[in-house]
């Protein structure tokens, strides 16, 4: 009921806020024998922690993972794996001003109206700090996800890939093929857009809104490729649908569309299908990607491609009108660390609930037709 868990068979459960002791995760339903290390799982954190860049929040966190349980010896042992990371620069008085007072399209006024009370320390369990739990967990699914080829999938692939990279922000777009991009392309810069030259106009207009006290949204786009045929439920688990619901579970998400999605809107359906081919080695696909790789709910082999739109981020440093908790009208001008654009650091959250959409998938056709 309380919708802190996600998954049916590979099943997330996060908890913790943002300047309380700790957050993290418990991952049940894991395959025992995953060969992992804590320094793996650190690498996919690493892409998410706060005050790695100019860009980022400057909020000071190792963000250190911890794994308490389900593992041993490198490897995942099948039962119950709890991993958490410890709070270190929790700065609730940086809060206290905000204590008595609603941020605009912040989650202030709607956490109070549902509990009556909220945790007020750098926005409690609305904060995506919580995040961390999902990317920790996330890189376990992607670890086993890109060894399933081979026997797995009859031969016919070999690993599912997923990335993700920042695509437009505000009004600055990268026209980038999503077929070609390399994960190394993506890291190459602080903004993580794999065009070196529209990063850097990206970085310039991050800075110029940070400096300006301001926000910036933007859009990221998801790839996932060598998905085997066949994942996904025809009604109300498509994986589509699935896929929708993971990232707009995402703090900050406005928007998801899969294949052309809203682009698809003007189109004749001659020009929106894609024709079937069979390919020299007897298998079959598609000449095109208009879906995005699922149909009818299922994956049909092509690369899964999808878009989301994250919003302004709704703190700045701006004044602001908003009311008390009383209702009395008040001006606020937040301070305190905050991202001016979370797009960088939303790359790695937007791969995490890919691998664990897929992951949760994938045991759940195997379960069902082995
Ligand atoms: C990586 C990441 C970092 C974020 N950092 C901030 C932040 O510094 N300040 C802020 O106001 N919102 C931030 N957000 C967004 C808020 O968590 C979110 O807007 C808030 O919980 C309200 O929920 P909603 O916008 O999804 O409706 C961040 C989101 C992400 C994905």
């Amino acid at each position: 009921m309380a919708g802190n868990s996600f998954g049916q068979l590979f099943r997330i459960t996060t908890f913790g806020e943002s300047h309380g002791g700790a957050v993290g995760v418990v991952v049940d339903g894991c395959p025992p024998g995953i060969e992992i290390t804590e320094e793996e799982i650190q690498v996919a954190l690493d892409r998410r922690r706060p005050g790695q860049s100019k860009i980022t929040t400057p909020r000071k966190e190792s963000d250190k993972i911890h794994i308490l349980s389900g593992y041993f010896e490198g490897k995942t042992t099948g039962t119950p794996i709890l991993m958490m990371v410890l709070n270190e620069d929790a700065k609730p008085e940086d809060y206290l001003a905000l204590k008595d007072l609603y941020r605009p399209s912040h989650a202030d006024y709607t956490y109070e109206a549902k509990y009556g009370t909220r945790d007020w320390r750098g926005s409690g369990r609305a904060s995506a700090r919580e995040t961390l739990a999902r990317v920790a967990a996330g890189a376990i699914a992607q670890k086993y996800l890109s060894a399933i080829g081979g026997s797995a999938s009859g031969g016919k692939h070999s690993g599912v890939e997923i990335l993700s990279y920042v695509t437009q922000v505000g009004d600055i777009k990268a026209e980038v093929d999503f077929n070609a991009v390399k994960a190394e392309d993506i890291e190459s810069n602080i903004i993580r857009c794999p065009d070196q030259k529209v990063a850097e106009k990206m970085i310039e207009l991050v800075d110029e809104v940070r400096k300006d006290g301001d926000s910036i949204g933007g859009i990221i786009q998801g790839v996932i490729r060598n998905v085997p045929a066949g994942l996904g439920e025809p009604v109300f688990d498509k994986l589509n649908s699935d896929l929708g619901r993971a990232m707009l579970s995402i703090n900050a998400v406005k928007g998801f569309d899969i294949g052309l999605g809203f682009r698809s809107v003007g189109m004749r359906g001659s020009e929106h299908n894609d024709p079937f081919y069979t390919d020299k080695n007897g298998n079959i696909h598609t000449k095109t990607n208009n879906a995005g790789g699922t149909i009818g709910g299922i994956s049909n082999g092509e690369t899964i491609h999808f878009r989301v739109v994250f919003k302004p981020v709704s703190t700045i440093r701006k004044e602001q009108e908003t009311v008390k908790i009383g209702g009395e009208a008040t001006k606020l001008e937040a301070s305190g660390r905050h991202d001016p654009c979370v797009l960088p650091r939303a790359v790695p959250i937007v791969d995490a609930m890919s691998a664990l959409v897929i992951m949760d998938h994938f045991l759940r056709n195997r379960a069902q037709n082995g």
